[in-house]
């Protein structure tokens, strides 16, 4: 049986860094509030001539060297972006370019804040099926363009970066199970009413941001995220003690607490990078798993259960070992 094996991992945040303090010079809003709230003490900012593929490049050359592979190994890549340089191309094929080597698929994917799972789920199929040997999978947010900076009630929560795994096709697990939901009757709760096809003219003229309805938003993200940990869990039969590491979607450390708490995962099991990122979208759990692969908490052998969330309803998980 062919598995996928994470053999690297990368990440990359921008430079510039806002701290509550800045936001509360800023806003109707307190440093104070924003911890208290969201768990959050500060986010990167993309500089303005920084772009997601930008972002995405320096994560995935650090996963590909971290992984010891050529560039020219790659024969997949699978892009989560909800934030995309251009309509099209697709940022995956903008990536693709950087690296100097095409002719495989580059696609992008869009889950919003689960869009890394969605784009592990596909890349999986794809290593699983021998379609792909060696795919590199990237979620990578320049979030912070589709924020009002003036709605306090979203632009403290956002901020951006780029993750990236290299998978690899190999006898041993691997990707144990992915498992992905959506739920488009849930729409209104987290969007960005314009786009493409309707309302363009806002996007022209600066409009195209997050509206979210944040309490409704909490309650379903913890529910959905703490029953799709059972869901896995069983998928595997596994028990929860069987976890070494849970790396939720980084969106506020009050959902990360519910989720483990509804979950019975202990606080010194699930990985927490909330305060120093704020939701990076899709691009919050790579960098999470690439953070506890670096500072040596993930090591190989590890079973670490990722899961996302996000607008649409999205969400998903990957049960994995490393
Ligand atoms: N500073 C100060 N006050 C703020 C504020 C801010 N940055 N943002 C909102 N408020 C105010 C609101 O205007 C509201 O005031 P009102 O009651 O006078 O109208 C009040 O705070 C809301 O308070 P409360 O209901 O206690 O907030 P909360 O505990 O629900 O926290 C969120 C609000 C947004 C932090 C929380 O609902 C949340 O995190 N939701 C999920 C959001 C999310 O993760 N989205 C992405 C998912 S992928």
């Amino acid at each position: 049986m062919t598995y996928a094996r994470i053999t690297g991992t990368g990440g990359y945040l921008p430079d510039k860094v806002v701290t509550n303090k800045d936001l509360e010079a800023a806003l109707d809003t307190t440093e104070e509030w924003i911890e208290s709230r969201t768990g959050i003490r500060e986010r990167r900012i993309a500089a303005d001539d920084e772009f997601t593929v930008d972002l995405a490049e320096r994560a995935a050359l650090q996963a590909i060297d971290a992984a010891g592979i050529e560039r020219r190994a790659i024969d997949l890549i699978v892009l989560a972006t909800t934030t995309a340089d251009q309509v099209f191309p697709a940022t995956a094929c903008l990536l693709q370019q950087r690296l100097g080597n095409g002719g495989y698929p580059a696609f992008d994917v869009q889950a919003v804040c689960a869009g890394f799972l969605f784009a592990l789920g596909v890349a999986d199929k794809f290593v699983r099926t021998g379609a792909s040997q060696c795919a590199l999978v990237v979620g990578a947010e320049t979030f912070s363009r589709i924020i009002d900076w003036s709605d306090r009630r979203t632009c403290v929560l956002f901020g951006d970066g780029a993750g990236a795994v290299v998978l690899q096709a190999g006898d041993a697990p691997g990707v144990m199970s992915t498992h992905l939901r959506s739920d488009g009757q849930y729409k209104d709760l987290l969007q960005v009413p314009v786009g493409v096809s309707r309302n363009f003219s806002k996007v022209r003229d600066g409009g195209a941001f997050t509206t979210m309805q944040g309490g409704e938003v909490f309650r379903w993200a913890v529910t959905a995220m703490s029953d799709i940990i059972d869901e896995t869990v069983a998928a595997n039969d596994l028990s929860k003690d069987d976890i070494d590491w849970l790396i939720p979607h980084q969106a506020n450390i009050r959902i990360i607490n519910a989720v483990g708490a509804r979950a019975k995962i202990p606080r010194d099991k699930v990985v927490v990078t909330v305060g120093e990122h704020g939701n990076t979208s899709a691009a919050s759990v790579p960098l999470a798993l690439d953070q506890a692969v670096r500072d040596g908490r993930v090591r190989p052998g590890h079973r670490v259960l990722l899961e996302g969330f996000g607008g649409g309803f999205t969400w998903g998980s990957a049960l994995i070992t490393m």
